[in-house]
C-alpha cells in the first residue's frame, strides 16, 4: 500500500471507530458559527462520562490554572472553542491510548505538560494549544492500533527484534510515521495547521517548516519525557535530538536542564517506567 492509498483508509475511518456520537455532535457545533459557548458547555456536559475526563484534563495542572475548574461552561469560556474541541478529542481517545500502548498515555500527559514548561521559559505564544500538541502527538499510535491491525503488529515485532524506535519500525513497515499518520486524522477533524504540522513532524524535525518553533518544543518535549521514563512510548531508546530544533528555539542545554529540572519537581503523579 502506497501513501495516498494509507491516507485514504485513515480518513475513510474518519473517527477512530469507538469515538462516542458526542464527539461528532460537539464538533458539528463547535464548526458553526451561531454556537455560543453557553450552548456548547451545556452540549458537553450531557455527557457525563466525557466531561469528566475533560474537567480531569483541564485540573491536571498542563494549563497551570491556579483555582479548580468545576463546570464544563466554566472551561468552554476559559480556554475557548479550539482548545475545548482538542480536549474533547483527546479525553475520548485517553483510553484507547492504553488499549494501544500501556503507558502511552501517561507519556502523553508528560509531554503535554513538558510542552507548557517550554512554552513559559520560552514565553511563547498560545501555551495552551502547545500542551494539545503534546496531547496528541502521538495519537497516530492508535490510528494505527485500530486501523491497521496486520501493520500495527508488524511494527511491534520489528521495534522488538531489532531495538529500533517505532517511527523507525513504520517507515520500514509503512513507508511514513505515526505523526503523520496522527495529522491525517487531525486534518479530517478540521484542527489547525499550527496544531497538525508540528504532530506529523515531531520525528521528522525541518527548521523551515512554517510551524517549525512549535514542532521544536514537541520535539524536544517528547525527548525529554523519554528521557525521564514518563510513560511509555513503545520502544526501549531515546530518540536523537536535533540540534536544529534548539537553534530554532534558542535554548542552551542549561534552559533544557531548567525544563528538566521543573519536571522532576512538578511531574511526580505520573508513573515512571
Ligand atoms: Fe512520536
Ligand atoms: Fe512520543
Amino acid at each position: 500500500m502506497d501513501k495516498d492509498q494509507l491516507r485514504l483508509v485513515v480518513e475513510r475511518t474518519g473517527n477512530l471507530p469507538t469515538l462516542p456520537a458526542t464527539v461528532s455532535r460537539i464538533e458539528a457545533m463547535i464548526d458553526s458559527p451561531e454556537t455560543t459557548g453557553r450552548q456548547l458547555g451545556l452540549e458537553i456536559a450531557k455527557d457525563q462520562v466525557i466531561s469528566a475526563k475533560v474537567l480531569k484534563l483541564v485540573n491536571s495542572g498542563f494549563y497551570g490554572f491556579t483555582r479548580p475548574i468545576g463546570t464544563i461552561p466554566h472551561a468552554v469560556t476559559l480556554l475557548g472553542f479550539n482548545a475545548i474541541k482538542s480536549l474533547v478529542l483527546s479525553a475520548s481517545v485517553l483510553d484507547l491510548m492504553n488499549e494501544a500502548l500501556p503507558g502511552l498515555w501517561e507519556h502523553s500527559l508528560g509531554c503535554a505538560r513538558a510542552c507548557s514548561f517550554i512554552a513559559q521559559l520560552l514565553e511563547l505564544p498560545d501555551p495552551e494549544e502547545l500542551s494539545t500538541v503534546g496531547l496528541l502527538h502521538d495519537l497516530g499510535k492508535v490510528v494505527v492500533y485500530q486501523t491497521m491491525e496486520g501493520a500495527f503488529r508488524r511494527v511491534r515485532q520489528r521495534v522488538e527484534e531489532l531495538d529500533i524506535l517505532v517511527y523507525q519500525a513504520e517507515q520500514d513497515v509503512l513507508g511514513t510515521d505515526h505523526g503523520e499518520i496522527g495529522s491525517w486524522l487531525l486534518e479530517k477533524w478540521a484542527l489547525p495547521r499550527q496544531v497538525t504540522e508540528p504532530i506529523a513532524d515531531h520525528h521528522d524535525f525541518r527548521p523551515r517548516r512554517d510551524h517549525a518553533e512549535r514542532t521544536a518544543v514537541v520535539h524536544l518535549a517528547d525527548i525529554l519525557c523519554r528521557a525521564e521514563g514518563l510513560g511509555n512510548g513503545g520502544d526501549r531508546r531515546i530518540p536523537r535530538l536535533e540540534p536544529a530544533a534548539l537553534e530554532v528555539l534558542e535554548m542552551n542545554l542549561d534552559d533544557v536542564r531548567s525544563v528538566m529540572d521543573r519536571m522532576d519537581a512538578e511531574l511526580g503523579d505520573i508513573p515512571r517506567q
